[in-house]
């Protein structure tokens, strides 16, 4: 995947939270990722973590305070909002989300905020109580208003041993907005839908029948299409994987039940993946209760699941675009091709799923992209640079309507 943090300005501002150690890992992880981190701490920031712990880390002086910044660079306070690609607040108290929202400039924090034109994340992290506020609540939607971008706090028990609202996000998901802030939005305005997973289809309470799919190949899409400033729907069938950041996600199990959530949301989406692995055929009966090993049929009756894709193929509203995956292990073009026409799709990623090296659970991929004008061999690398590859055709496509 491309690395969008490389050679990026990113200032991270500190304010004085119990959670500011957390943010020493996020810029430990933003230095490797090779961005330039400027680090900006209020007063109190400095109460909770040194300092020297930030600058060692981001391998640049720490900036605290308006005058003694001034005396290196006269101009610390415009050039660092000046000069940011991205400006994340985190953690951010009560008391600087007030001062941003009234527009406020008494420190180099909030002074950096008014002079960037870059995106302003902030994680607001504080006590519960203080959090549902309606002060601090007005404050925010306050801040949503000026179109800096909020990442809403964890749910969970805090360093006041009271659980609630107000914990700072893990990082996985704060760094997945910072991707975002740092790519070019060429999905904004985009409704977005990706199906992911297996789909499992129930015998009785205990067994289902089911497949190999992990759903990584789906969330990497999601991931990417988020990044871009898609708003994106993640229908997926059981995976272990973690919700992406930034996504509307609903949980199915049964293709019936994925036909239904499909079916509900494709009439506003411009762009529809079905990277889902969904069973084709399900137990014609569903027992209740577990069926003793003794009373098993030896054979299993099926009946037909429905085809999702080729329902929505017919469904194609002018204009809309269509991905369908297919698993094969031999032929893949003319297979592939195959699917395309029957299924009135614009493109079709075809795993081959004879090696252990692509397809089913593993963290690469490769795949033969067919659409309409042509078949690409996209190379073989992680399913997370395959997903931006696919997501780079499409987003041409859109550009070409
Ligand atoms: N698909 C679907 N609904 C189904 C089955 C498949 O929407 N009931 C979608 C998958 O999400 C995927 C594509 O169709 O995008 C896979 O095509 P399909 O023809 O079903 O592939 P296979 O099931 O592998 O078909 P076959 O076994 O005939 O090769």
């Amino acid at each position: 995947m491309q690395n969008v943090f490389a050679g990026k300005k990113v200032v991270i501002g500190v304010t004085g939270s119990i959670a500011a150690f957390k943010v020493a890992g996020w810029v430990s992880d933003l230095a490797k990722e090779e961005a330039q981190v400027s680090v900006v701490m209020t007063r109190s920031a400095t109460e909770f973590v040194s300092p020297l712990t930030f600058a060692a880390l981001s391998g640049n002086d720490v900036h605290t305070d308006m005058f003694s910044a001034a005396k290196e660079n006269t101009m610390a306070h415009i050039s660092l909002g000046r000069d940011a690609d991205v400006v994340l607040i985190a953690p951010a108290t009560a008391n600087t989300i007030a001062k941003l929202a009234a527009g406020m400039a008494d420190d180099l924090l909030t002074t950096t905020v008014l002079a960037t034109r870059a995106r302003v994340l902030v994680c607001p992290a504080m006590n519960s109580r203080m959090y549902s506020h309606s002060a601090t609540e007005r404050n925010i939607a306050r801040l949503r208003e000026l179109g800096y971008t909020v990442v809403d706090p964890d749910c969970g028990m805090m360093a006041c041993k009271e659980h609630g609202d107000g914990r700072l996000p893990e990082w996985d998901e704060v760094k997945e907005y910072v991707a975002q802030a740092l790519t070019p939005q060429v999905l904004q305005g985009q409704r977005i839908m990706i199906t992911a997973g297996p789909t499992r289809e129930p015998l009785d309470p205990a067994r289902f029948l089911s497949n190999r799919s992990s759903g990584k190949m789906g969330y990497a899409l999601a991931k990417s299409a988020f990044r871009r400033g898609g708003e994106v729907t993640l229908i997926s069938g059981p995976s272990s994987l973690p919700a992406p950041a930034g996504v509307t996600m609903q949980r199915v199990q049964t293709a019936l039940e994925m036909y239904d959530a499909v079916l509900e949301h494709a009439g506003q989406c411009s762009v529809i993946i079905k990277a889902a692995a969904v069973a084709d055929y399900r137990p014609e009966k569903k027992f209740a209760h577990k069926v003793k090993k003794d009373q098993i049929d030896t054979r299993l009756h099926l009946e037909r699941n429905p085809d999702i894709l080729l329902e929505l193929g017919k469904r194609k509203k002018e204009g809309q675009i269509l991905v369908g995956f297919a698993a094969e292990s031999q032929n893949l073009r003319e297979e592939g091709m195959k699917k395309l026409q029957r299924k009135n799709l614009d493109f079709i990623a075809v795993n081959d799923i004879s090696g252990d090296s692509t397809g089913f659970e593993v963290e690469s991929n490769q795949v033969l992209l067919l659409g309409r004008s042509g078949a690409e061999l996209l190379p073989y690398t992680s399913k997370m640079h395959t997903a931006d590859l696919i997501w780079d055709r499409i987003v041409a496509q859109l550009a070409a309507l």
